[in-house]
């Protein structure tokens, strides 16, 4: 049986870090589809490429020069895994844009589909329950306060060696929240058939437990049609 299990949520709920361990327990590939946002908001920023100016044309051109692969678990963008490059800040700031124009989401989302195709694999981002694999046999939407997230967020940046101040933080995920439960095309939202996992105050192993129970018990039914 092939099992897909999709993670989604706004940022700073912890599911790079759940969607990770899951992946690592049940000995299945672990894809970040938001590594795949800010890799192309990379590319964007190292080729002067303003995306409040951009159009169809322009789209099929810049993805005539992406090329992503997955290779042993890890991402590749032009023959070159991604490194924590894409997460400074000035990535941080024009990801959303890049995130909410349709063109880029209908290119990506065509790609995370055909890497996660005829695997077992834990699929991470935000609209991987309604829009990339809406088939998926499992479904999680992780949520967090904005200061529980931005205290995360904060901690792992500091961990990285990334100077930023908690405002700073706080201020960037209330905006990238807006941006992505606001934009017109595959907003940030839980799928009708997705269960909700409030974090605030549990233990990322207390997270992981859960997911756990409930993919268990998907084994099993799926086993019993069997
Ligand atoms: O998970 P992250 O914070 O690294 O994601 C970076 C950005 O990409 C964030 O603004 C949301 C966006 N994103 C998205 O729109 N759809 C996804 N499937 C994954 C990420």
């Amino acid at each position: 049986m092939k099992l897909k299990i999709a993670i989604d949520g706004p940022a700073g709920t912890g599911k790079s870090t759940v969607a990770k361990k899951i992946a690592e327990i049940l000995e299945i590939d672990y894809l970040d589809t938001g590594a795949m946002y800010r890799a192309v908001a990379k590319f964007f920023l190292d080729n002067n490429i303003d995306p409040c100016e951009i159009d169809n044309n322009t789209v099929e051109k810049i993805f005539k020069e992406i090329n992503f692969d997955f290779k042993n678990n890890s991402l590749y963008m032009n023959g070159k895994i991604l490194s924590d490059e894409i997460r400074s800040p000035e990535v941080g700031k024009i990801v959303s844009k890049v995130a909410s124009l349709e063109a880029i989401r209908k290119k990506l989302t065509l790609i995370q589909r055909e890497l996660a195709k005829g695997k077992s694999i834990v699929v991470e981002g935000r609209d991987i329950g309604t829009v990339v694999l809406p088939d998926a046999e499992v479904k999680i939407f992780l949520t967090a306060s904005a200061e529980e997230r931005a205290r995360r967020r904060l901690k792992e940046l500091i961990e990285k060696g990334i100077n930023v101040s908690f405002k700073e933080v706080f201020d960037e995920i209330v905006q990238r929240d807006r941006i992505d439960s606001t934009r017109k095309v595959a907003p940030l939202r839980a799928a009708k058939d997705a269960v909700i996992i409030d974090t605030d105050g549990l233990t990322v192993e207390e997270v992981v437990e859960k997911i756990l129970e409930i993919v268990n018990k998907k084994i099993k039914k799926v086993e019993k049609q069997l």
